[in-house]
């Protein structure tokens, strides 16, 4: 055979290829409304950067007439490619071919190029797309899945990974998104669950719909798998395509320092007239990080789940920062079990990924009630207290309004390693509020008075002149400098640069306890 048949053999190949499980079934994804996962890669990826691996693989099974039904490519499609001009391995299932069901063989790529991103450290993208364990293949595919969910474990913390869960992914499979750093999921084509509709309604004659289930917006709201939920595929994907520039390639690397236009310098009068002149009214805590970083963007994580707290990502002078927040407008910015989880896992992204931190503070306390108590709120809130402490990249706090009992200690305080924590006048560091501290303090002189009303009034005066101020925390060091509020940007740009050739470490073991 010449060259030239050759080389059309091999192109027809390709073709078949790329053709997945055929054109009747690639109709039948658009009219799901679902993208195929060729043309997903193709949305992810710089264009003409993907290097496509196994293109030839089949699976090697011939039980239930599988052997009379083989696809080149085996439902799975991987390779390397560039993603906003840097290095990613991604794997896209498709559920074309046999529903994207995983095989030994549709394993084994995915192991490949995930074994390929550790060695050369890049981060990993998985779409999933799958119907599950492939039911013919039986206990191998349950093999298969094993190892890729050892692969994710073993890469956590090594490369970042991203999962973008774009069709069903359900029963033992979420156990690798899971595993994985972000969860991106689409609005009522995707869902996860460890068990369906059907088998909930036999067991708990429960009857609920897989939106509602393991929809998007469940995960996003409600269970805190999901770090976004998105409306469209194309959404999903240019949500991940910017996530992933704030992050560096592994965790040997520093993240990227980008260009920006913004004014080290700027002020913002806006800071200085934010904190309202009643304590216990709430602003919005997001007006302030917006001001303070590059360009006033903010690529907001989890935002509807566990809204007292605000985690995502941003820059200052270019150098990409993760940012936790108290916010006030919800839940007063107390802490509870959920806001205690996000950011527990957000810090320790970053600090595995050398990503600095910012911390924002105005939290009044942990949240109280029997739900939160018998829920766990002490062994969840401990992560986040775990979090910070065990974080060695820069750590910057400003305390805006309240950081009062543990909470203070938690939000990243001097005692937790921060490196410089600042406050802005209106800071109020103590114990407990002015009100809850007078009541006990002064229980015995408030019930004699002969005006209890007037007294609590008086005492809660005096204490709140003493302690709910920045200064008795400034003047043991706690505070490094109490701040102008519209200075803020340029004050954290300078922390942040001091701290860039920061080193710090913990000492020797295999692995700390986190309680889990
Ligand atoms: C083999 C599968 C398959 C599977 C779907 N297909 N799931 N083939 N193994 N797990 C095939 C179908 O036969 C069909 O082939 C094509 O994929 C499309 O499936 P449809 O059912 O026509 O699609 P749809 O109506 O969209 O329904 C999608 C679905 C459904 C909800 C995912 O297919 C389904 O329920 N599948 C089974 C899911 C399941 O129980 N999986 C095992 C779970 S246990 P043709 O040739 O007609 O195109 C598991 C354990 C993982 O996954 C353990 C990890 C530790």
């Amino acid at each position: 055979m010449t060259l030239e048949k050759k080389l059309t053999e091999l192109e027809k190949k390709r073709e078949e290829a790329r053709l997945g499980g055929g054109q009747e079934r690639i109709d039948t994804q658009h009219k799901k409304g679902k993208l195929t996962a060729r043309e997903r890669i193709e949305l992810l990826v710089d264009p003409n950067s993907f290097e496509e691996f196994d293109m030839f693989v089949t699976h090697r099974s011939s039980e239930h007439g599988l052997d009379k039904q083989k696809f080149l490519g085996d439902g799975v499609v991987t390779g390397s490619a560039m993603i906003n001009g840097r290095l990613a391995f991604i794997f896209s299932q498709d559920f074309t071919v046999f529903g994207g069901s995983l095989s030994e063989a549709h394993a084994e790529k995915i192991c490949k190029i995930m074994d390929m991103a550790m060695k050369v450290g890049a981060p990993v993208v998985g779409i999933n797309d799958s119907g599950g364990a492939r039911i013919q293949e039986g206990v191998v595919s349950l093999g298969g899945y094993a190892d890729i969910f050892l692969r994710n474990t073993m890469a956590s913390g090594v490369v970042p990974q991203i999962s973008l869960v774009m069709g069903p992914c359900a029963g033992g499979a979420v156990y690798s998104p899971a595993i994985t750093d972000f969860i991106l999921m689409t609005r009522q084509t995707s869902y996860m669950f460890v068990t369906g509709p059907n088998v909930v309604k036999t067991v708990t004659h429960e009857d609920i719909t897989a939106e509602e289930l393991g929809g998007a917006d469940t995960h996003a709201e409600i269970s805190g798998v999901a770090s976004f939920a998105c409306d469209s595929e194309a959404e999903t994907i240019s949500t991940a395509r910017r996530l992933l520039d704030f992050l560096p390639q592994n965790n040997a690397d520093e993240p990227q320092v980008a260009d920006f236009s913004d004014s080290i310098e700027r002020e913002s009068e806006k800071l200085n007239s934010i904190i309202p002149d009643n304590t216990n009214e709430p602003y919005e805590m997001r007006d302030v990080i917006r001001e303070t970083l590059d360009n006033r963007d903010f690529l907001e994580i989890q935002e509807n789940y566990g809204p007292n707290i605000v985690i995502g990502f941003g820059r200052l002078a270019g150098r990409s920062t993760g940012i936790i927040a108290n916010q006030p407008s919800a839940l007063a910015g107390a802490l509870d079990i959920a806001a205690s989880l996000k950011a527990a896992r957000f810090i320790r992204f970053c600090d595995a990924f050398n990503i600095q931190i910012l911390t924002f503070v105005d939290v009044p306390g942990f949240m109280p009630g029997s739900a939160q108590e018998h829920g766990g709120i002490i062994k969840h809130g401990a992560k986040l207290l775990y979090a910070y402490c065990e974080a060695t990249v820069p750590k910057v706090t400003l305390i805006t309004r309240k950081a009062y009992g543990g909470a203070y200690d938690v939000m990243n305080s001097k005692h937790v390693r921060g490196d410089f924590n600042y406050a802005w006048p209106s800071a109020e560091i103590a114990v407990m509020g002015p009100k809850g501290a007078v009541e006990i303090i002064f229980k015995k002189e408030i019930a004699q008075s002969d005006d209890p009303g007037k007294a609590l009034e008086i005492k809660t005066e005096e204490y709140r002149q003493r302690f709910a101020n920045p200064y008795e925390a400034a003047e043991r060091g706690y505070i490094d400098d109490v701040i102008e509020p519209k200075t803020t940007r340029a004050r954290l740009i300078r922390a942040f640069s001091t701290l860039e050739n920061k080193r710090d470490s913990n000492p020797p073991k295999k692995h700390g306890n986190i309680p889990l």
